[in-house]
């Protein structure tokens, strides 16, 4: 076991350090805490997923600080991509397009296209503007919740990477919007902090993956390879409630018991009789998904065996909230 150190903000130069000798450092971003390596370092890289436990065949997002970067890393950069970058770059949105050579294909896993992104954190565009692009998937165990603080990651971590940056609490909570321009029609393969809509109203018409609601059917290939993995869970049950707040509290009331918890709107305590983790006020999806994965986390810290949740609305940043609640749930839904 290696001794993972905790830096501050301020240690950049020590964590550059790190990842231009092939070492790996989780790094916080607005989104979730990214686990970084060499780009340009097959082995680096390789090692990530040793450290996550991740399955060899589910691609990583490159990171970048400046744009210029980004001639390194794609074969083409086409006029929609131009135009979200600059809309929406630095910010929680990877686009996906043909892949430059000199990405190695442990980054991409094998594929022909790369995925890349901007980030605002300013300790995440030090830390690249100190040493290269890095290749970073979220800082957890592989399947476990995204880590939001560095915290989080020391839980999963410690003792398996060099050093975690502590950069405080992702202001987003869950991962980067993930949109594919490298075929056809534009396709968000992965709803996050910036929504369909956003993304409509600067380059028109945009797919949304059959993947981000649905479960694959049997055979299908995943358009993202991430999409097929169990995501998102803690070691609770996660179920998921569809029905007005009466049926919520009352089925919670009936069916839990001192092993359950509710993920609840702010003021909605009151009338639930288990342990209550409120994750905002009712209806903000954005107060939700920063939230979400630190309130999974805490379910499992307390010992709680199931968690009941609302099912979230598909608009606006409500299908990231859904996206990651119904992967945590196993596709279940409960109609009240
Ligand atoms: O906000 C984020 O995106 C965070 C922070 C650290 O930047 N990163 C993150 O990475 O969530 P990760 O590896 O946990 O998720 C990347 C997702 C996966 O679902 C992966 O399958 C997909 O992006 N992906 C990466 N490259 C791809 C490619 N070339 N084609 C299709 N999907 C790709
Ligand atoms: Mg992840």
């Amino acid at each position: 076991m290696m001794k993972t150190l905790l830096l501050s903000e301020e240690q950049t130069e020590q964590a550059a350090q790190i990842i231009k000798n092939g070492g790996l450092v989780a790094m916080p971003t607005e989104t979730v805490y990214g686990l970084a390596a060499d780009a340009f370092n097959g082995s680096a890289v390789a090692d990530i997923f040793r450290a996550k436990g991740r399955p060899m065949d589910n691609p990583l997002i490159v990171h970048i600080s400046d744009i210029s970067q980004i001639y390194g890393i794609v074969r083409e950069f086409p006029e929609k991509a131009r135009l979200l970058a600059e809309n929406f770059w630095p910010g929680p949105l990877t686009i996906i397009l043909p892949k430059a050579s000199a990405v190695p294909d442990e980054v991409s896993a094998g594929l022909d296209t790369v995925a890349v992104r901007f980030p605002s954190h300013p300790a995440a565009q030090r830390l690249i503007s100190a040493s290269c692009p890095l290749a970073a998937p979220s800082a957890n165990l592989s399947g476990s919740p995204s880590p939001t603080s560095a915290e989080h990651v020391m839980k999963d971590m410690n003792g398996r990477i060099d050093a975690v940056i502590d950069g405080g609490v992702c202001d987003v909570g869950v991962e980067s919007t993930v949109i594919t321009l490298a075929a056809g029609v534009p396709r968000i393969l992965r709803p996050g902090g910036i929504t369909a809509e956003q993304i409509e109203s600067v380059i028109g018409h945009v797919e949304i993956d059959r993947a981000v609601t649905e479960p694959l059917e049997k055979g299908q290939t995943a358009a993202s390879p991430g999409m097929k993995y169990k995501h998102y869970s803690p070691k609770a049950d996660v179920i998921l409630l569809d029905g007005d707040d009466e049926s919520f509290e009352k089925y919670i009331n009936d069916n839990g018991d001192d092993k359950s918890a509710a993920l609840c709107y702010n003021g909605q305590q009151e009338r639930l009789s288990c342990v209550c983790i409120p994750i905002g006020d009712k209806g903000d999806y954005t107060a939700y998904a920063h939230n979400l994965f630190s309130a999974l986390r805490r379910a499992d810290d307390m010992g709680c065996e199931r968690v009941f949740a609302h099912c979230p609305g598909k608009d606006g940043v409500g299908l990231a909230v859904y996206n990651r609640v119904i992967r945590a749930s196993g596709f279940k839904i409960i109609s009240l």
